[in-house]
């Protein structure tokens, strides 16, 4: 007779999403929330640390009410706690965890730590057409730019990483230059659709850097230098007025430049890790021209690409709980850990959290 499968009621709160969700370690979810606090950081250009751990302490507990609800469960059905313990902002990371381990003692189950990142990695195995281990994972968010070879659960390498801006916080820096609204990457993408993308001969960062690294900053400095010959300014002023035309050609450049590193590098990584399946996670896989150009060079080398939808792609708690239920499958003595004590590590690559 098979046991019942065990309850993992998981808490995201690392950066600016509060996300809630109860997740079976067979791996269904029963119930997610989240709330994303984009409305409130819009005024600012960005998001601002102590408004987000407020907020963050102001919805976990709605939202797993909501959760439990939609479950039709109770707290006391719940057999671990999980939460995001690291990277991400100090305050933000502290008010999960605060919340997760003090609900767990309370409750006597154990909280299960889990690494960001990790979640990010094993989220697109929640999609409708999930991908089969081994696979290269491409993370591109607001906070990470990373190459992974995923073997397996815990197997991770680092390929490559950003040494400086997040490929979505240079959509973000570029855009909000320009005078466009936080968050930028989508705002910037839409007017590239009208725009040149040939006009403008920006940089390729690092294509031929023989590694899996990516920079950014660069190409950031690039627009910033074309935007100040555009506008007729010798200093850079806060936001560059341009005219409309100028704006989407120097957009759509922006965007043919970081595409094109950004395909060519997972291409090559993938087949390096001679693996047959690329995956993308992260806001800025909901870019078109990314989409389309992974999705033609990859056909090109018989490389399958997925893109999970975008709710799984996005911070949210259901990759947390997800991630901490295989981890509570595959090692079910995580069940008498009782250890209250955890750490949030806001800086942590992720081989030293497995
Ligand atoms: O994964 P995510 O929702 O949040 C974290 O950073 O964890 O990613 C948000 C990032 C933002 O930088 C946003 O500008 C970018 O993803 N983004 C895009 C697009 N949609 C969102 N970047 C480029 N093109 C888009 N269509
Ligand atoms: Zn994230």
């Amino acid at each position: 007779m098979h046991a019942a499968p065990q309850l993992v009621l998981g808490f995201e709160s690392s950066c600016d999403e509060t996300g809630v969700a109860l997740c079976t370690t067979e791996g269904t979810i029963l119930g997610q929330a989240l709330h994303s606090q984009i409305a409130m950081h819009k005024d600012y250009g960005g998001v601002v640390p102590e408004l987000a751990s407020r907020d963050h302490i102001r919805r976990l507990i709605p939202l797993m009410n909501q959760v439990l609800a939609d479950s039709g469960k109770t707290l006391h059905d719940v057999d671990a706690v999980a939460v995001t313990t690291g990277p991400g902002l100090p305050g933000a990371l502290m008010a999960g965890n605060a919340f997760a381990t003090s609900l767990a003692m309370g409750l006597g189950k154990p909280v299960i730590p889990v690494h960001h990142l990790e979640g990010h990695l094993l989220s697109p195995l929640l999609s409708a057409n999930p991908p089969k281990f081994p696979f290269t994972a491409l993370l591109v968010s607001g906070g990470h730019s990373q190459l992974m070879a995923v073997e397996g659960l815990g197997q991770y390498t680092l390929l490559g990483e950003t040494l400086d801006d997040a490929a979505g916080e240079a959509f973000d820096k570029t855009a909000k230059m320009i005078g466009l609204p936080y968050p930028g990457g989508p705002a910037l993408s839409a007017l590239a659709e009208q725009g040149d993308p040939t006009r403008f001969k920006l940089p390729r960062p690092m294509l031929h850097s023989g590694n899996f690294d990516f920079s950014f900053s660069g190409l950031k400095t690039a627009v910033l230098t074309t935007a100040m010959k555009l506008a007729g300014v010798a200093q850079p002023t806060e936001t560059m007025v341009l005219n409309p035309q100028d704006k989407a050609d120097l957009c759509a450049s922006f965007q043919a430049a970081i595409v094109e590193v950004l395909v060519k590098k997972s291409i090559a990584a993938t087949r390096e890790s001679q693996h047959q399946r690329l995956v993308v996670a992260g806001g800025v896989g909901a870019n078109r021209l990314l989409r389309a150009q992974l999705t033609e060079a990859a056909s090109k080398r018989g490389i399958q690409v997925y893109f999970p939808e975008l709710s799984l792609c996005t911070d949210n708690g259901a990759m947390i709980a997800f991630a901490a239920a295989l981890r509570l499958k595959a090692n079910p003595s995580l069940l008498s850990q009782r250890n209250y004590s955890m750490q949030t590590r806001p800086r942590c690559p992720l081989q030293t959290a497995l």
